[in-house]
């Protein structure tokens, strides 16, 4: 999100627009903790990750009077516009304070999860996908070394994205998806037919939302009498130095939401198609579901054979 920030800041002042930044998302509009962003607060950030304006949920900002502060807020402030980087929560209070106050805003996809409709890749999303396989690649030295299977969860609490993409970089034998339904029967199945072919070791992704690493390693082992261990990666998959293609898709579209806001563009949100930058209206990305790719779940399938 920094790159982001300091793509907005840099964009803005180049067309001579003021950029004013708060602190802890909408509880911290609510609250005026503002500050003006020169070019040079936002220098040495490109490479952090996180936020340098904090974040914060706010269920103030859930009710209608808690809204209309951050709109008083925004216009003392002399704010025009208001840019937002977030995934869903953010992006509907985003687009309800367009539809109620006719605020100007500009969403900017930003979740680990991948989740955000109208839009390939959302901000984080590849650096997490990164950080996921380096901890893979690292357990399967040990998983390949002791003869044993490893449950890795990965973060998605609603979704697999991570955990399929991971899964596939990291060679995994099996990917569990809220999404796809499974059978831990035949997975164990499937670890005994391979052991018995020569195959040792496994790692199995799990997506959080899917179930619980520590279940399934404990239902394998019952099942099949294998040494098993499971691997929580938790939040360490929401930090570290962006990945190079999270910090460039960053600057492209923390540039362009501030371009589009400044020309006049309201109520959308940026994203890129294949390698296009395009923008669409957030009532239409709010509203349509983003699914996994079947195919990289059949690959995912075959490769594990
Ligand atoms: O929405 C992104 C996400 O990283 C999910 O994948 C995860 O379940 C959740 O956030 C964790 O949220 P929290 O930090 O509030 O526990």
């Amino acid at each position: 999100m920094n790159a982001a920030i300091r793509a907005v800041v840099r964009a803005a002042i180049g067309r001579g627009v003021e950029v004013v930044g708060f602190n802890h998302g909408y509880q911290g509009i609510i609250d005026n903790e503002s500050r003006i962003l020169e070019s040079y607060m936002v220098g040495g950030i490109i490479d952090r990750g996180g936020t340098i304006l904090r974040t914060a949920r706010s269920k103030e900002f859930m009710t209608f009077d808690g809204r209309k502060k951050a709109i008083e807020s925004l216009a003392v402030n002399e704010c025009e516009g208001l840019v937002v980087i977030g995934g869903d929560g953010s992006l509907t209070g985003a687009l309800k304070l367009h539809e109620e106050f006719e605020f100007a805003v500009m969403g900017v996809p930003g979740s680990i999860d991948n989740d955000i409709s109208g839009t390939d890749f959302s901000i984080g999303f590849d650096t997490a996908v990164n950080t996921a396989i380096q901890a893979i690649d690292r357990v399967r030295d040990t998983a390949y070394s002791h003869e044993r299977v490893f449950v890795i969860e990965v973060m998605g609490r609603h979704n697999g994205f991570i955990a399929l993409e991971a899964g596939l970089a990291g060679g995994a034998e099996a990917v569990l998806l809220p999404e796809v339904p499974y059978s831990l029967l035949e997975i164990s199945n499937g670890l005994r037919m391979a052991a018995e072919k020569g195959k040792r070791s496994s790692i199995i992704v799990v997506a959080e939302g899917a179930a619980r690493a520590g279940d399934i390693k404990d239902f394998i082992h019952k099942n099949t009498g294998f040494e098993a261990r499971a691997v929580v990666l938790g939040h360490m998959q929401r930090g570290g130095s962006p990945t190079a293609f999270d910090r460039v898709l960053a600057l492209r579209l923390g540039a362009l939401a501030a371009n589009r806001i400044i020309s006049g563009y309201r109520g959308e949100m940026v994203g890129v198609d294949g390698n296009k930058l395009v923008s669409h209206p957030l009532s239409y990305v709010l509203s349509a579901e983003r699914n996994i790719d079947p195919d990289r779940m059949i690959l995912a399938e075959v490769m594990a054979q």
